[in-house]
């Protein structure tokens, strides 16, 4: 598949067929997606992939409960899980019954996903740059979701959906007990894996244009052709 192609048509797939996802492929995808890049080539990933019905049933509890934490913050108006107690109104938020639906289905049916990747850094392998400032910490995430995302692509390639979440990281006590992750080992999303229910995916999606998002310059000047 050409690269743009699968980077415009790569869709979060909440619907999968119960069709197995061989090992063959899997490993195919990963080999693909290690090239990706991390921060002094520490290469810090690691990644789970969970097809046991038993274990997916329990990472797939920890998700709904999280899940309707999300929930119940969507109802208040307020989402954002938030380092400081302030919780943040977000006026970009889409409460679309159509969304939640789709993502209510996709929680209450994850324990039949195919494979469930359970995406991990190992933290003493990041270089945290912004740590000291007065904000909370993005960089870390960094040397994990480049990653992920070549998982995503490497996923629609071989005409696989896939669905990114990481709501699973709140529940990284119970996860590491389950997966018997090392300490010093953090979960940073939770990648399903399957074969697309035909008739139930987007056909096109919902971007914003590039001048909305990449500025020339100065932050707000829009970059054009
Ligand atoms: C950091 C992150 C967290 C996400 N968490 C969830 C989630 O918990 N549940 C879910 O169904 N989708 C989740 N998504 C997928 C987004 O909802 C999805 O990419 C967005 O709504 C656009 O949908 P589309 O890619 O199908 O157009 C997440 C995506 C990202 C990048």
């Amino acid at each position: 598949m050409e690269l743009y192609d699968a980077m415009r048509t790569n869709p979060s797939c909440r619907y999968f067929t119960d069709d197995p996802v061989d090992d063959a492929t899997l490993h195919r995808i990963f080999d693909h997606a290690r090239f990706a890049s991390s921060g002094g080539n520490r290469q810090g990933w690691r990644t789970v992939v969970v097809r046991e019905p038993a274990m997916k049933a329990a990472i797939a509890a920890l998700h709904a409960r999280q899940w309707n934490v999300y929930l119940e913050h969507a109802r208040e108006g307020v989402v954002g899980f938030q380092t400081s107690d302030e919780k943040t109104k977000m006026d970009t938020y889409d409460p679309s019954q159509h969304r939640l639906t789709r993502t209510d289905d996709f929680t209450n049916s994850l324990a039949n996903v195919p494979a469930l990747l359970v995406c991990c850094v190992e933290l003493w392998t990041l270089a945290v740059t912004d740590s000291e400032l007065d904000r909370q910490s993005i960089v870390g995430g960094g040397s994990l979701y480049t990653f992920v995302q070549n998982v995503l692509l490497g996923c629609r390639n071989e005409g696989l959906g896939s669905a990114l979440t990481t709501l699973l990281a709140a529940e990284e006590p119970e996860v590491a007990e389950l997966l018997g992750l090392p300490e010093g080992v953090a979960v940073g999303a939770l990648v399903a894996v399957g074969w697309p229910e035909p008739d139930k995916q987007y056909t096109k999606l919902s971007r914003k244009p590039v001048e909305e998002v990449v500025f020339s310059e100065r932050y707000g000047v829009p970059f054009g052709p």
